[in-house]
């Protein structure tokens, strides 16, 4: 693993790119293949760390995962889950963990989960409290709330999972997903009510699968069912490029002067689209063309180009929609004339690090103007001087953010451990380098 990596200023950036397959579409396509009957067939599938892991996890259950080509995979499903031989390591993934962990509950198996040193400082009791109650049994092996844990799966603890209807506090397409994995394998109508709607693709690829999923609009959010007992059935999924890789490239265009930036085939579902609503509100010169549809997701081809932004105050009903951009939101704000408020965003202090924290401490670094509070961060734009080396807590989006800071500050900015990026993001130093970024 590179010990450092150093962003330079840099003169405009121009070009077309393509951004790497959603990480969201891609653990949920791994497994839903392994718990399907039948092949799956995935194109376009992030091959991050993160990713990797899960197929792996999938393997570990039964299932015979293969990769076909770039980014091609056939997963050949055994109709179900298995006891696995050895620790499911999910690496750095806390999505992969989680949905992993509702899939298998419904199961008559026993499996160890574990993850790297981030991953085992995440809360899982938002997750394993639900399938408990559904009827799944845990072990914390280390400490209560974390990894590593054990899970027995509720065939094995006198009888099937029993549905819950379960009312979720803070939106979490995780913990979403997680129960309605379970809930496929439930006695009943298992349902999850959200106060907001978070990323719905777990619904929108378990009816690919040949299963029915209800939706009810409630309040400013929504209601999904699903019933227990329904078979899937091994499909294609294609998955398209990951809006939150793709805000990378597009920052830099918008913050270094005279760029222009496109990147094709960006997934442009709404609920994950709240980062571009916000830049169109500063003011920034985004665009979307050729707006066609793929693997069941609108998809576009999204150009920034440099502009003069201004802060705004960003809705709280909007986090759930952009809950992994704000610290890239946070470093075009530090560019921006005038105050970006981002509050009701306590959510990012369970990330892969603590996000507020750390991208307060870092645009500090870098000579920026920010508030903390304890849900929040308030940046005040202006000149940033940059000339700092950027603790990044193994985070891979606190390292890009402030990696595309770098290329439009006074002075290089450095983050240690650069290696993270490839849980999301492999390729993402070449990429920003062939659109004339200085990053080395
Ligand atoms: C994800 C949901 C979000 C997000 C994560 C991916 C998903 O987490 O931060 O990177 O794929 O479901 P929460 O659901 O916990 O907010």
């Amino acid at each position: 693993m590179t010990s450092r990596l150093t962003a330079h200023r840099s003169a405009s950036l121009a070009g077309t790119v393509r951004a790497p397959g959603d990480k969201s579409m891609s653990h949920r396509s791994m497994i839903l293949g392994g718990m399907a009957a039948g092949v799956t067939e995935v194109e376009g599938l992030l091959e991050g760390d993160d990713v990797l892991a899960t197929a792996r996890a999938v393997q570990a259950f039964g299932a015979k995962v293969q990769r076909t080509g770039e980014g091609r995979w056939r997963i050949e499903g055994a109709g179900g889950f298995e006891t696995p031989l050895s620790v499911i390591d999910c690496g750095n993934a806390g999505t992969g963990v989680r949905l992993l962990m509702g899939a298998a509950a419904g199961y008559s198996l026993t499996a160890t989960f574990d993850g790297d040193g981030s991953l085992r400082k995440r809360p899982m009791k938002r997750v394993t409290a639900p399938l408990a109650q559904m009827g799944a049994r845990f072990g914390w092996l280390a400490a209560e709330d974390r990894l590593p844990l054990t899970l027995t799966g509720g065939a094995l603890t006198g009888g099937a999972l029993k549905a819950i209807d379960y009312v979720q506090t803070v939106a979490s397409a995780q913990v979403k997903s997680a129960i309605l994995l379970a809930g496929l394998n439930a006695e009943g109508v298992t349902s999850v009510l959200e106060p907001e709607k978070s990323r719905d693709h777990t619904e929108r690829m378990l009816r690919a699968f040949g299963a029915e999923v209800g939706v009810e609009a409630v309040g400013e959010g929504w209601k999904v069912t699903l019933k227990g007992g329904q078979p899937l059935t091994g499909t294609f999924v294609a998955v398209p490029g990951d809006p939150s890789s793709a805000a990378f490239p597009l920052a830099a265009g918008l913050i270094a002067p005279g760029s222009e930036v496109t990147v094709e085939g960006v997934m442009l579902n709404p609920l994950r689209t709240g980062l571009f609503d916000t830049w169109v509100e500063m003011g920034a010169d985004l665009t979307v063309a050729n707006r066609r549809q793929a693997g069941g997701e609108d998809v576009g081809d999204v150009t920034a180009r440099f502009s003069r932004l201004k802060g705004v105050v960003v809705p709280e009903a909007r986090a759930a929609s952009m809950i992994d951009e704000y610290p890239i939101l946070a470093a075009t704000a530090a560019f921006a004339d005038g105050v970006t408020v981002m509050r009701g965003v306590g959510e990012m202090r369970v990330k892969e690090s603590d996000r507020i924290s750390l991208m307060v401490e870092g645009l500090r670094a870098c000579g920026v103007q920010v508030e903390e509070e304890p849900e929040g961060f308030i940046v005040t734009g202006g000149p940033v001087k940059g000339g700092a080396t950027v603790h990044t807590a193994h985070d891979h989006r606190i390292a890009m953010s402030h990696l595309v800071l770098g290329l439009a500050a006074d002075q290089p900015v450095s983050v240690d451990e650069p290696g993270m990026i490839a849980t999301s993001f492999p390729g993402f130093v070449e990429l920003m380098n062939r659109l004339g970024g200085r990053i080395g």
